[in-house]
């Protein structure tokens, strides 16, 4: 089956129905929406939260399952974007947590943990001087900071369609609500990502394409040429917000002697292939080593966590007092124990043996499931990530993304998934985390309510 033989009228039917079964199942959830509303806007803690009409409201969880408000028991393959690798309440993440809060939870004054995990990461990821903050788009505005004094430099050049966390420098190009306005691949636009950031902001940000070395040189050579070197390549080394995007070969390795020639410092920001993908990420997977690298989701077991890692020269800047990396919770010991337990005890090598594992299963049934319905969507995946793209032509980035990817497909597979007991990320594609503890029949689960979505909309 071709794409444009998709019958859309069948799709937009049964995106009702589905709508109209997840409505009936989470009565709780309506009301509790009603309620969340009177005092938080759109009724949730953080707009990545809502859903349309009304969200789903959840309880707790165990291991790879997490409970609605209403009762229902669903197989957890969102995994709080990819913090949960590590599997919902842990008992040694807990145990850990526990002994920790009982000896205090915050100083605002060092502790050794932090030592700890400093030595963890500068083994794992080849940089040998960390910091840490509470999140993501902390250690992104960090390590960008640290970027420009480093080289004296203003311009931050980041991969169009890239999520980087919600700080205004790189709330910039992750999308265009007015797809004619994205501009040549030699000179994308630089666009906001919603209101409120300053046009100062955004015209310092500058995307390139990904897997594109040739125009993304280009692009920065007229920067240098124009006297606004770029103080930092900002990227994903696998682009983990359009599915999963996969450097092709000799991409990464293209942009470290780019950046290297220009004397730019180049950031991975591995927010989301840290820890997931390998408990070295991307520069244990792909052996390309950056300048800076930033982390966050997984690295702490589900507690608030992020961390900054940079070459000695780079982080001098930090340490003569140059730079003030600063947080008032930065390292703080309920995070760190959490964050030890998890490195040292919980993500093993067997751990990522039954992660690779699972994948290969979860891709080989949907791969199975496409080529017998002659279906056009095909899986990508590494480790705990992984994706089904609806898509008839390779995703390799932002424009192939925009022109194959069918998101009326991707929104009907969530309700599809939710109904059948399975929850993945929302968003602008069908996309995983796996954790340690899912099994082969949560697996089984995920791979028959993809074969019903699939077997319906060929019908
Ligand atoms: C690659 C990447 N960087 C940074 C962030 C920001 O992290 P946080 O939401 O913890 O601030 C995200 C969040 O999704 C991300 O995916």
């Amino acid at each position: 089956m071709a794409a444009n033989q998709i019958d859309r009228q069948l799709i937009a039917d049964l995106s009702d129905r589905e709508e109209k079964l997840l409505e009936e199942q989470s009565p709780k959830s309506y009301e509790m929406f009603q309620r969340a509303i009177k005092h938080m806007p759109m009724g949730v803690a953080s707009t990545y939260h809502a859903r349309d009409p009304y969200p789903v409201y959840y309880t707790h969880g165990k291991g790879p399952h997490i409970w609605t408000v209403d009762g229902q028991e669903i197989a957890d393959f969102h995994n709080g974007y990819g913090c949960m690798v590590q599997g919902h309440a842990h008992p040694l993440i807990v145990e850990a947590i526990q002994k920790r809060a009982l000896l205090g939870t915050q100083f605002g004054l060092p502790t050794e943990d932090a030592i700890i995990m400093a030595e963890h990461l500068a083994g794992a990821f080849k940089l040998p001087q960390w910091r840490f903050v509470n999140s993501g788009s902390e250690a992104v505005m960090d390590a960008i900071r640290v970027a420009r004094s480093f080289t004296g430099r203003d311009t931050v050049v980041k991969m169009f369609g890239s999520y980087h966390g919600h700080m205004d420098y790189v709330m910039v190009s992750i999308g265009a609500v007015d797809y004619g306005k994205i501009g040549p691949r030699d000179n994308y636009a630089s666009l906001p990502y919603g209101g409120g950031i300053p046009q100062a902001a955004i015209d310092m940000t500058i995307p390139v394409p990904f897997n594109d070395l040739e125009n993304m040189t280009k692009r920065i050579e007229r920067l240098v040429d124009e006297g606004r070197a770029p103080a930092c390549v900002i990227m994903e080394p696998a682009m983990m917000n359009l599915g999963v995007v996969l450097p092709e070969p000799g991409f990464l390795e293209g942009v470290r002697a780019l950046t290297k020639k220009h004397g730019i410092v180049l950031i991975f920001d591995e927010v989301k292939t840290g820890i997931c993908t390998a408990r070295g990420g991307a520069v244990e997977r792909w052996g390309v080593v950056p300048d800076m690298i930033t982390l966050g989701k997984a690295i702490a077991g589900g507690t608030p966590c992020g961390a900054i890692g940079g070459s000695a020269e780079v982080m001098e800047k930090v340490n003569d007092g140059t730079v003030f990396q600063v947080g008032t919770y930065s390292g703080n010991p309920l995070s760190m124990a959490a964050a030890r337990a998890s490195f040292e005890q919980v993500m093993t090598d067997d751990a990522y043996k039954h992660l690779n594992h699972l994948n290969d299963r979860i891709i080989e049934g949907c791969d199975a499931v496409c080529k017998e319905h002659d279906f056009p969507a095909y899986t990508v995946g590494i480790s705990s990530k992984g994706c089904v793209n609806f898509a008839d032509g390779k995703i390799t980035d932002y424009e192939s993304f925009i022109k194959f990817q069918d998101h009326e497909l991707v929104a009907l597979a969530w309700l599809y998934n939710f109904n059948r007991g399975v929850v993945i990320a929302p968003g602008r594609e069908e996309e995983w985390t796996l954790s340690i503890t899912h099994t082969d029949a949560d697996i089984d689960l995920y791979v028959s309510a993809f074969a019903e979505l699939i077997r319906d909309v060929s019908a």
